[in-house]
């Protein structure tokens, strides 16, 4: 039945994706996909989602996870900046559906059209840098951000904003990149930014969970401020 419906769902949105991915996705079927047990990629687990693959299936996506503690730590009817929501906003969508008041804005030049923005649902396409103005933000996430990791943090810890981001293993590819020697280099440099800048404008402590439970090799990192 999901492997219809992948089809039907490939068949329709094929034009969402570059030319790469397309390639990919033309030949993609169930069977792959399942040989992503950790750190499946974002384009396969927004597909995924969205054909409601998760909805009764012990396997998570990560994002309930990630929405649920979200929820537990800071609370979803808030004003909510996402960073790097993805080609299919996926994660940015399903907050938006939990909340009853606040809005969800989602920053990333990939966002294609699937889903109507409104008011409380606003996608912006284009990047997100540490400038970029949150003075309307109550907290900024990011679900695997890459490279915009430490303008998330960044922004946050010079705007006292809280934060919360899933990492992946985003970070040293490309020009930008070149500075860090690795992914741990890069992974390390994150945390001590992160861990500086909470202890420099009294935003409490770094907290750091793992996350491999729900299919990730990588932490989710936030701040937890004193009471
Ligand atoms: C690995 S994908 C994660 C997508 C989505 N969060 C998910 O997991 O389903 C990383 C995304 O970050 C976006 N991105 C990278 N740098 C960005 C920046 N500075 N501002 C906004 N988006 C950015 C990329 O375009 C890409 O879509």
């Amino acid at each position: 039945m999901f492997n219809k419906r992948l089809r039907e769902y490939i068949n329709k949105n094929i034009e969402l994706y570059n030319e790469y991915e397309q390639i990919f996705l033309e030949g993609l079927d169930l069977n792959y996909l399942k040989r992503y047990k950790k750190n499946m990629p974002d384009i396969f687990r927004q597909i995924l989602e969205e054909i409601g693959y998760y909805e009764d299936c012990i396997e998570e996506s990560g994002y309930q996870a990630f929405i649920d503690l979200l929820d537990n730590e800071f609370g979803l009817e808030n004003n909510i900046i996402e960073v790097g929501g993805g080609v299919v906003p996926t994660l940015g969508h399903k907050i938006s559906l939990r909340q009853n008041k606040g809005s969800i804005t989602i920053y990333d030049p990939r966002l294609s059209n699937y889903f109507h923005e409104s008011e409380k649902f606003v996608l912006k396409r284009e990047k997100f840098y540490r400038n970029t103005d949150v003075s309307e933000a109550d907290v900024i996430i990011g679900f695997m951000p890459c490279e915009a990791t430490q303008a998330i943090i960044e922004n946050a810890v010079d705007k006292n904003k809280d934060f919360m981001i899933a990492l992946c293993e985003g970070g040293p590819h490309g020009d930008e990149f070149d500075y860090f020697e690795d992914e741990n280099e890069w992974l390390k440099a994150m945390l001590y930014i992160a861990e500086r800048g909470l202890e420099d404008n009294d935003m409490g402590d770094l907290k750091i969970l793992s996350f491999k439970k729900y299919n990730s090799s990588y932490p989710i990192i936030y701040n937890k401020r004193n009471q």
